[in-house]
């Protein structure tokens, strides 16, 4: 099985400034590329967090030569929680890498994969509907709005549409049985040079992960659990997620905070809990891209925590998708 390649490395590392001492949290552990790196630059404890088994059984392996790394089962939008549970009330650093890992994508049986056949899953925990539960079983409306809205798809409707007739005569259960369907809804590939099923294979392991909502809920804990001076870090490989993620710290770090005189009350938000590492999204340079070509879409956002309360109001995802837990899971 080959690796994962971990993207913006030295970038993660000089926004992060781990410090002997230290306490930080690495929400998405996946093969442990940055979480190593960040033990091999400063001696601080460093909390693995992932949802995936596969992932926690890898920190595991290499907790046993490495006590200060502490993998934890779960997901970073449970953070707090999660940290809590284990005695630590507050870190000095997280870093998210957003998105799925390559050993998740490589092993067929997860069906997270167009090229590859396996079951229709997709999911990076355990728990929950699968990806074939949701295909299945959600009216032909809302799977058109989960394709649109996360995947970004035109042709959602007609996909829908075909996925729903095929559907009734026989249910999915494969990946590329689901592939080779929505190829044929959209007419083919069409000298295209991604796969006809990409944006929907996205926009349904999005769906199946509520990864938005994740990602949501994991800033707004990175945010209550930060120390002053602690730093959070975000890579992202997807528009919607930097944009979210370019919102949130706007929004925390004031910039949002108008000043106009027509609109006075936006002057008058919350303190802002963020100073911003940089006004722009770092981008991987092009010796990485060369490399590996997952690095051209990455994107690393940072912020500084202030000394302010934490917001109460919750962390808009900026897309409005039907509610997981109304699809149904098989008995
Ligand atoms: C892109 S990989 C991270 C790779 C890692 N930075 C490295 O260097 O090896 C993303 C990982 O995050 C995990 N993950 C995604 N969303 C998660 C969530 N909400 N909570 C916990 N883990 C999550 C996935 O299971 C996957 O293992």
């Amino acid at each position: 099985m080959s690796g994962h390649v971990p993207v913006l490395l030295p970038e993660v590392i000089d926004a992060l400034q781990p410090q002997a001492g230290g306490v930080i949290v690495d929400g998405t552990f996946g093969g442990g590329g940055y979480a190593m790196r960040v033990l091999a630059h400063a001696d601080c404890r460093l909390y693995g967090i992932d949802r995936d088994l596969d992932a926690i059984t890898r920190a595991e392996k290499l907790a046993a030569d490495e006590p200060r790394l502490v993998p934890l089962m779960g997901r970073f939008g449970d953070m707090d929680a999660l940290l809590l549970n284990t005695g630590v009330p507050h870190v000095d650093g997280v870093m998210l890498d957003i998105g799925v890992s390559s050993f998740q994508i490589d092993q067929g049986e997860r069906g997270f994969s167009f090229m590859r056949d396996g079951p229709l899953d997709m999911r990076m925990g355990q728990t929950g509907p699968s990806a074939a539960e949701v295909i299945n079983t959600m009216s032909q409306d809302d799977l058109a709005t989960v394709i649109y809205q996360l995947g970004e798809e035109r042709q959602s409707r007609r996909i829908a549409k075909v996925i729903c007739e095929r559907r009734t005569e026989t249910p999915f259960t494969t990946t590329l049985d689901l592939a080779e369907t929505i190829e044929n809804a959209v007419g083919g590939r069409r000298g295209k040079k991604t796969h006809p099923a990409t944006l929907t294979f996205q926009a349904i392991r999005m769906f199946v992960n509520d990864e938005l909502g994740e990602l949501a809920r994991g800033l707004a804990a990175a945010e209550r659990m930060l120390v002053p001076g602690g730093r959070l870090v975000v890579v992202t490989f997807h528009s919607l997620e930097d944009r979210l993620v370019k919102r949130f710290f706007r929004d925390r770090s004031g910039g949002n905070g108008g000043g106009s005189r027509f609109m006075p009350e936006k002057a008058a938000g919350p303190t802002p809990t963020f100073d911003l590492v940089s006004r722009k999204a770092i981008e991987a340079g092009p010796d990485e891209t060369k490399t590996n070509p997952r690095a051209r879409s990455a994107r690393l956002r940072a912020g500084i925590r202030t000394t302010a309360a934490s917001w109460t109001a919750e962390v808009d995802t900026g897309v409005r998708v039907p509610n997981l837990s109304t699809v149904e899971e098989a008995a």
